[in-house]
C-alpha cells in the first residue's frame, strides 16, 4: 500500500531534537515507572506474549472511563496510532466516502486516501473557533458517506466540541447512515467545563473511540490504545489485529492498568500542568501583536496564527536556528500559515519570551 508522507513525524524526527525548547510535542511531561505505584511482582511475570487481546485487567480499567461500555466492546492496540489503522483497515474498502475534519491527525485521512477511499476534506475555521459550522458539515456528509472522522479535544487547535455540539453531529451521522471515528487521545484534558467530555462511543451506535495512554495519562512510551466499538466492529478488528499486533507487551498492559486503577492522581497532576501552561499562553499571546490564537479549551496545543509573509517551514527553520525553539509549520497540518504549539511543554515561559524578541525583530 503506497501512503504519503506522514509530514509532522517527519518534521519533527528532524527538528525537534535539535531544539533547545522543544514546543512541537503533545504530551504532558511523560512518567517513570517508578511515579507508578506498581508491585514488585511484576519482576516475577514471564516475558510471553501475555493475554493476546489485553488482560481482563486492562479492559476493566479502561471499561471505567466509559458510560456504555462493555469488556466486549474493547480491542487493546498498539497505541492510538494502531488504533486508528486498524478501524479504518476494517471498517472501509476502495472507493467508500469518508469525511475527515481537519486540521487533524493525519493518519485520519492518509490512511483513508491509501486504502483508494474518496476523502473529503472539511476545514474548520479560526473565526468559529475552530469548531464545525454544523450546516455546512450537514452538506458535506452526503448519503453515500461511510465514516466521519473527528479529533476531541482537537490536535492541534486545542478546541473541546461541546456536548450538545457533539449530539447534533451524531444527529447528522444517524440520519445518513454513517460511522463516526472519533480520536479522543486529549479526551480527559478539558480546560473548560468537565475535565471529561463525552465519548463517542457513549452516545452513538455506530461511534468509535480511540484512546490510549500517551496524552491524557502521561505515558506515550507504554505505547497502549485501544478502540471503543459496537461488538461487530470489535471482532473485526481483533481479526486484523492477529496480522499487525499479536498482543501488546505484557509489560505496557501491567503498567498501564496500574496507572489507570491511579487516573485520579494522573489527572491532579495533569492538570496542574495544564492550567499553567494554559494561563501563560494567554498572558502572552495578550501581550503580543505579532501572533493571535484562539485560546485552548483542552489538549495540550494551539495554533498560532503570525502576521509575517513568509511559509510556515521556513519560519519555523529560522525561528529554530535563531532561538533554539521549535515550533512545527501549520503546512505540515495543511494549515500555511500557521505554527502548532505545545502549551505543555517544560520552560515555556522562556521559550515564548524568545519567539516574542525573535518576531518583534523580523
Ligand atoms: C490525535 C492523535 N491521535 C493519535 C496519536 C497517536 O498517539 P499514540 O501515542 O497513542 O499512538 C496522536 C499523537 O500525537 C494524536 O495527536
Amino acid at each position: 500500500m503506497k501512503i504519503a508522507a506522514f509530514k509532522i513525524e517527519e518534521w519533527m524526527n528532524k527538528y525537534s531534537a535539535k531544539a533547545e525548547y522543544d514546543l512541537t510535542s503533545t504530551c504532558i511531561s511523560p512518567l517513570s515507572i517508578n511515579e507508578l505505584p506498581f508491585s514488585k511482582e511484576i519482576f516475577n511475570t514471564k516475558l510471553d506474549y501475555g493475554d493476546i487481546e489485553g488482560s481482563i485487567r486492562l479492559k476493566n480499567a479502561i471499561k471505567s472511563l466509559y458510560t456504555n461500555c462493555e469488556i466486549e466492546n474493547i480491542a487493546i492496540t498498539h497505541g492510538a496510532i494502531g488504533a486508528n489503522q486498524l478501524v479504518f483497515l476494517s471498517l472501509l474498502e476502495s472507493g467508500d466516502e469518508v469525511v475527515s475534519v481537519v486540521p487533524t491527525y493525519q493518519q485520519h485521512y492518509s490512511i483513508p486516501e491509501a486504502l483508494g477511499c474518496n476523502v473529503k476534506l472539511y476545514f474548520l475555521k479560526e473565526e468559529n473557533n475552530w469548531l464545525p459550522d454544523l450546516n455546512e458539515l450537514d452538506k458535506v456528509i452526503t448519503n453515500k458517506t461511510k465514516l466521519l472522522c473527528i479529533n476531541n479535544p482537537n490536535n492541534p487547535t486545542g478546541a473541546v466540541i461541546p456536548n450538545e455540539m457533539l449530539e447534533k453531529i451524531v444527529e447528522i451521522a444517524e440520519r445518513k447512515n454513517v460511522w463516526i471515528l472519533s480520536d479522543e487521545v486529549y479526551r480527559g484534558l478539558n480546560l473548560i467545563g468537565k475535565a471529561y467530555s463525552k465519548s463517542i462511543a457513549d452516545i452513538y451506535e455506530r461511534g468509535i473511540s480511540v484512546g490510549s495512554m500517551s496524552k491524557t495519562y502521561s505515558l506515550p512510551g507504554l505505547r497502549v490504545g485501544w478502540v471503543i466499538g459496537r461488538q461487530d466492529l470489535i471482532n473485526e478488528i481483533n481479526h486484523q489485529r492477529q496480522y499487525n499486533t499479536i498482543s501488546i507487551s505484557t509489560l505496557d498492559d501491567y503498567f498501564s492498568a496500574v496507572a489507570l486503577e491511579n487516573k485520579e492522581a494522573i489527572a491532579q497532576r495533569n492538570f496542574t500542568i495544564l492550567r499553567n501552561g494554559a494561563a501563560i499562553l494567554k498572558n502572552w499571546i495578550e501581550n503580543n501583536s505579532t501572533f493571535r490564537c484562539v485560546l485552548p479549551s483542552g489538549g495540550t496545543t494551539v495554533l498560532l496564527k503570525y502576521n509575517f509573509d513568509i511559509p510556515s517551514r521556513e519560519f519555523c527553520r529560522n525561528l529554530l536556528k535563531s532561538t533554539g525553539v521549535a515550533l512545527l509549520p501549520g503546512e505540515t497540518l495543511e494549515m500555511e500559515g500557521y505554527a502548532r504549539l505545545g502549551f505543555c511543554s517544560e520552560n515555556l515561559s522562556t521559550a515564548l519570551d524568545r519567539i516574542k524578541d525573535y518576531s518583534e525583530k523580523l
